[in-house]
């Protein structure tokens, strides 16, 4: 695939992924208690539906469309998520948000290399943008399940947690 191809590939995904995000931190500051949480989750919630805006907005200048079974699927889950959040207590939401963005900001990073490599400078440094964003709101999880006694049960099982290869640039 050549890099227009594999980075529009790459920006559909990511903006039905995007609207996922989105509905599970919706359920994620649903299912929360202390009213500083719910704001840091709904600041979240709100970057997230901004980068699906950000997303559609070149997808629309390279003339690509969302896919539409993606969308579909994508919404499913993240309604499932949404309710899901709501049953399973403050940890487990907290640790797969965290573990999730792990891995949303090297997408966004791949996408900028192929922006790059086309020359689409403005792509490029929106995309840098956002892969900051996913990196910072790791962090954020990373500080909310540091130290918690159910952290070392699941960091084992799935590998993401405080001392990952990733925090040194944090
Ligand atoms: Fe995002
Ligand atoms: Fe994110």
């Amino acid at each position: 695939m050549d890099s227009l191809a594999t980075l529009t590939t790459i920006l559909r995904r990511a903006y039905s992924g995007e609207m996922t995000a989105a509905l599970a931190y919706r359920g994620h500051w649903l299912s929360l208690r202390d009213p500083q949480e719910v704001a840091e989750i709904q600041q979240i919630e709100r970057e997230e539906w901004v980068h699906r805006k950000q997303l559609g907005y070149w997808m629309q200048q390279l003339g690509a469309l969302p896919m539409g079974f993606l969308e579909f699927r994508m919404a499913i889950l993240g309604a499932i998520i949404l309710i899901g959040c709501n049953l399973v207590g403050w940890f487990i939401p907290m640790y797969f948000a965290g573990r999730l963005e792990a891995q949303n900001d090297l997408e966004y990073e791949e996408a900028a290399v192929h922006a790059e490599a086309l020359g689409l400078r403005a792509l490029f440094t929106d995309l840098k943008a956002m892969a900051q964003l996913e990196r910072e709101h790791e962090a954020y999880f990373l500080r909310k399940v540091a130290g918690h006694p159910a952290l070392p049960f699941w960091q084992k099982r799935f590998g993401w947690g405080p001392g990952g290869s990733k925090q040194e640039d944090l």
